[in-house]
């Protein structure tokens, strides 16, 4: 169990609690976090899920495979910490991380 700190465009934060094992983008849809559709429900075919990730938690996650890396091209407004939600593990790692939901997913 950890936890993980939502944050949209404004700045409103939400805080939920996440299993072990779980992806971020379920826990987002599980949550009803505006901005997280994951249209595709995983598959790595929408970009959908897109979100950036706040240090030090995005350099303590395992790096974005070849065919994320490739997807997050094709989402608006990437930048360096951008992430795909779907390929995000939770676990004692992400516990406390922070995510950002980007303006143009609302
Ligand atoms: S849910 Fe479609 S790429 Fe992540």
């Amino acid at each position: 169990m950890c936890e993980v700190v939502f944050v949209d465009s404004a700045g409103r934060e939400k805080r939920v609690k996440a299993e072990t094992g779980e992806t971020l983008m379920a826990v987002a849809v599980r949550n009803g976090i505006d901005g997280i559709v994951a249209q595709c429900g995983g598959a790595l075919a929408c970009g959908t899920c897109h979100c950036y990730i706040d240090e030090p938690h995005l350099n303590a996650l395992p790096p974005p495979s070849e065919e994320e890396a490739m997807m997050i091209e094709f989402v608006m407004e990437p930048n360096p910490s951008s992430r795909l939600s779907c390929q995000i593990l939770m676990s004692d790692v992400t516990d406390g991380m922070r995510v950002v939901v980007p303006d143009s997913q609302h």
